[in-house]
Order: C-alpha cells, then structure tokens, then sequence
C-alpha cells in the first residue's frame, strides 16, 4: 500500500494549515502501513484514533478561522468535514470492535485518498486561498487545542497528548 504525502498539488500556501494535512497524512501512514496493521489489533484501534483525533482538532481549526473570517463557503465546506468526520467514526468503532483486518486498513486508506485528499486540493485550497485575498497573512495561525476548548469548540476532555505523541 503506497504512503501518503503532502505532493505540490495538495499545498494551499497557508503554513499552519499545510502543517495540519502533514500530520494528518503521517497518521494516516501509521494506520495502513504494513507495520501498524501486524501489530496487535489494539495498536491499530489506538493509530486510527489518534487519526481521528487529529481530524476533530484539524476541523474544529478551520472551521474556527472560516467564521472569524466571515467566510461565505463556511456551511458547504462544514458539511465536508461532518461526513468525513462521521466516516472516520465508525471506523474507529470497527477498529475497537474487531481489531485490525484488510479490509479495514483498506477503508481507511480509500477515505484518505479519495475523500481527504481531494477536500485538500479543492474545498481548503478554497479557503486558504479566501483568507490570502483577505489581506489576512498567508501565514495565519490556526487556533491552538487550548484555544477551541476555551472557545467552546472542542470538548475539555479531548487529549491532546494522545495526539502529539504520535506524530514527529
Ligand atoms: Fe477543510
């Protein structure tokens, strides 16, 4: 199964969001990697939910930069990461329930590929580019984990050294 990798087409120019989809596409790779898929179901149920994980704080940033700048696609492109958010959910639960399986890895890297992939090149290319003719600093940060549970927009209990640990 290949790796994932942020490639020139998947940049948006924005660096706190491009540092987002890197991590996002390391922890997809610690999830359909050969390595992660031998090893106990348990490793495989804990990398898919540090992916999801991930994909909450990732979403909740974004979507916290879309409203402060008044972005006009913010609801259509809310609804893009609500679905994938759903379907990384039941994965999860899959990965819990019955542990690591082909099958599932391949769910997995199909969602990436053909769903997250595809939302970087299009919807949040969108968006950074928005925020680019805002005036706003291409370089814009994106909030941090603390900020959105301040802000309501993640909840206390969301850990976000299961996050970190898995990525650098
Ligand atoms: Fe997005």
């Amino acid at each position: 199964m290949k790796l994932f990798e942020l490639t020139e087409d998947l940049l948006t120019g924005n660096k706190d969001i491009d540092e987002h989809h890197r991590a996002l596409l390391k922890l997809g790779n610690l999830v359909v990697q050969p390595s992660a898929i031998k090893a106990e179901g348990t490793i495989f149920a804990e990398a898919i939910s540090f992916l999801s994980n991930y994909v909450m704080y990732h979403f909740a940033a974004e979507e916290y930069a879309m409203v402060s700048s008044n972005y006009p696609n913010y609801e259509h492109h809310r609804q893009w990461h609500e679905h994938f958010k759903h379907e990384v959910s039941i994965y999860v639960n899959q990965a819990q329930a019955e542990g690591a399986s082909k099958d599932l890895k391949l769910k997995v890297s199909f969602a990436i590929e053909n769903w997250l992939l595809e939302h970087i090149r299009i919807t949040d290319r969108s968006l950074a580019k928005y925020l680019q003719e805002q005036g706003i600093d291409t370089n814009i940060y994106l909030p941090t984990i603390r900020t959105l549970k301040d802000k309501g927009k993640l909840p206390e209990a969301f850990d976000e050294l299961s996050v970190w640990s898995k990525i650098d």
